[in-house]
């Protein structure tokens, strides 16, 4: 059986020491000093902090206290993506402007050619983002995601970032550990960057995130202390953080009878668990010791790897269920609508008219996990693999 879920490759190893690991403060300081180094930056300008989303706020925010953008201005982000970015965008008092998809057939193509369906990639252009900026010029900050682990051409962005003097936070939620194509590892050009530690990114603690500020005129602002923040309770608001890996077990086993989905419904219901896309955007609470440690073994094994391969398909739906008739579990993927989940879908206000190849290609990609090391796992990634290559949309 295949998952989408990063745990469902863990060893007994790893289950027992993502459930009892103990931490320390000396853990959490060497997590900071680890990416304050590998980012190019010093501790001052590093912090961890309670998620992703938070860590992608308090790096606007720092840009606004520091001068170098003032509130309402623009943030170019990707027209595929997470709810979590839209509410840090908006959080921090900026507007977000979504950027369509790259489809190297709207050069010559007519714009969002269903025909060139399977080579449209998943993330803006650097032409596209050229574009924007042309009728935009409350535009001042863009963030490259690297979805999926997969580099953009950094040097084009670059050229755009000069032109028009922009500031980039490189989001490492899909790409911590890979490089671009000139050999720069991602994190390391913009002007924050930031991290998750979420559910199924490739640092996994659960719930985490950090921020590196990497130009030194950008300080923290002032309202935030990172010394005072408060630490996660050990299993905090989500209770039972350190079994989530435990809890998945459980739900693998009971899925050979279909009942995973009541094991998962009464987690939710006892507030056990929590949905990854409701974590929360907090700027005064920090991880704690125990996710400081692991989170600090997994960026030191960080591999040069996307964290997941991507497929369009004619009809997901059907190929999902083929899918899921075989065994393979890939219902979890990035993402079913071009702002996910579907429960905000709304509320991100999504332009369709104007990102079509997002819309098509967020009803049509399905993915395959790249971490199961085992030659058995390996032969089953690619026997689902077969059949989802016969179901490929047409180029
Ligand atoms: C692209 C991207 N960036 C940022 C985040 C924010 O992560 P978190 O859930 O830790 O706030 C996510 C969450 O899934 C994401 O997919």
């Amino acid at each position: 059986m295949i998952f989408l879920g990063l745990a469902s490759n863990y060893s007994a190893r790893d289950i027992w020491r993502h459930s009892f690991i103990l931490g320390g403060k000396k853990d959490y300081n060497a997590l900071e000093s680890a990416l304050a180094e590998r980012y190019g930056s010093d501790l001052e300008h590093t912090s961890l902090i309670y998620s992703g989303r938070s860590a992608i706020c308090l790096a606007l925010k720092s840009f606004i206290e520091s001068g170098k953008i003032k509130k309402g201005d623009h943030v170019v982000i990707n027209g595929f993506t997470c709810y979590a970015v839209v509410e840090a965008v908006k959080k921090a008092g900026l507007e977000p402007v979504f950027a369509d998809l790259e489809n190297p057939l709207d050069v010559n193509g007519k714009k969002g050619d269903i025909l060139g369906a399977n080579i449209i990639r998943p993330d803006y252009s650097a032409e596209t983002l050229e574009t924007i900026l042309e009728k935009d010029k409350k535009a001042k900050v863009f963030i490259l995601q690297n979805s999926f682990g997969l580099p953009v051409d950094i040097s084009k962005f670059e050229k755009v970032k000069k032109g028009h003097n922009l500031l980039l936070i490189e989001d490492l939620a899909h790409c911590a550990g890979r490089k671009y194509q000139d050999g720069r590892e991602i994190g390391t050009v913009g002007e924050a960057t930031c991290l998750s530690f979420g559910k199924g990114k490739a640092i996994d603690t659960i719930t985490g995130g950090a921020v590196i500020l990497r130009d030194k005129e950008i300080t923290f602002p002032s309202s935030f202390d990172k010394t005072k923040l408060v630490r996660r309770k050990p299993n905090g608001d989500v209770p039972r953080a350190s079994w989530y890996p435990v809890f998945a077990v459980i739900a693998r086993g009971l899925s050979h009878l279909h009942l995973e989905k009541y094991w998962l419904g009464l987690l939710l219901k006892l507030r056990w668990i929590e949905r990854s896309a409701d974590t929360k955007l907090q700027l005064d609470t920090t991880i704690t010791w125990w996710q400081s440690r692991l989170a600090l073994k997994q960026l030191k094994n960080l591999k040069n790897k996307p964290l997941r391969e991507y497929y369009l398909v004619d009809d997901r739906k059907k190929c999902l269920s083929e899918l899921h008739s075989h065994g393979y579990y890939l219902e979890e993927l990035w993402y079913e609508v071009p702002v996910a989940p579907s429960r905000y879908y709304k509320k991100a206000h999504f332009p369709e008219a104007k990102c079509i190849n997002a819309k098509i290609f967020s009803e049509h990609v399905v993915n395959l996990p790249t971490w199961y090391k085992s030659k058995r796992r390996i032969k089953e990634v690619k026997e689902a693999r077969e059949i989802i290559k016969k179901q490929l949309m047409k180029v």
